[in-house]
């Protein structure tokens, strides 16, 4: 449960620096003007692969962000995976069961989708947090950055 006043929901062009300051709880953002972030949203919406979320605040402010993708794939007969990505609390609004709840939210999103399984990278010391939130470590994050 979330805490009182406190809702789940999808991102509006209207989150614009309210949603980037969330992010940069997780890394680098950069400048995205409020054009640019329009656009982005905007782009989100029309591709069905994306469904972007945000906790927000009792102002309706974004206190939190989270990303659900879902992959079509050939195997398992056309079967589909959610990705979770980008789970950012913002500092002073952590401990509070924020992201267990964007998590249980966007798992149950992906079960709701149809998806067979929901994966998602993190680094070791996230490993708890997200076991609490009922995943389990099933492999090796590879990377090559570019
Ligand atoms: N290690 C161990 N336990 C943790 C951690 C952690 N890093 N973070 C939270 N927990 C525990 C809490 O103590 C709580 O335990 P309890 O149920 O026994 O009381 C439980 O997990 C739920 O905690 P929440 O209050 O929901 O955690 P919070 O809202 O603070 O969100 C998060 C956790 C997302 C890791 C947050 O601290 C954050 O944004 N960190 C910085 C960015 C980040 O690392 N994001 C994850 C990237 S991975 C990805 O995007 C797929």
């Amino acid at each position: 449960m979330l805490p009182e006043g406190y809702s789940i929901r999808e991102v509006k062009a209207s989150d614009h620096l309210p949603y980037l300051e969330s992010l940069k709880v997780l890394t680098t953002v950069g400048e995205i003007s409020k054009s640019q972030f329009e656009e982005l949203v905007e782009y989100w919406k029309k591709n069905e692969v994306y469904h972007p979320h945000v906790v927000a605040n009792e102002k309706d402010e974004v206190v939190a962000t989270g990303m659900l993708l879902i992959e079509r794939k050939a195997i398992h007969e056309c079967g589909l995976v959610g990705h979770i990505e980008d789970i950012s609390v913002a500092g002073h609004q952590q401990g509070k069961k924020l992201g267990y709840n964007m998590i249980c939210t966007l798992a149950e999103k992906a079960k709701q989708a149809g998806c067979y399984k929901v994966i998602l990278d993190c680094s070791p010391h996230n490993v708890e947090f997200y076991e609490k939130c009922g995943f389990k470590n099933d492999g090796t994050e590879m990377v090559k950055r570019f």
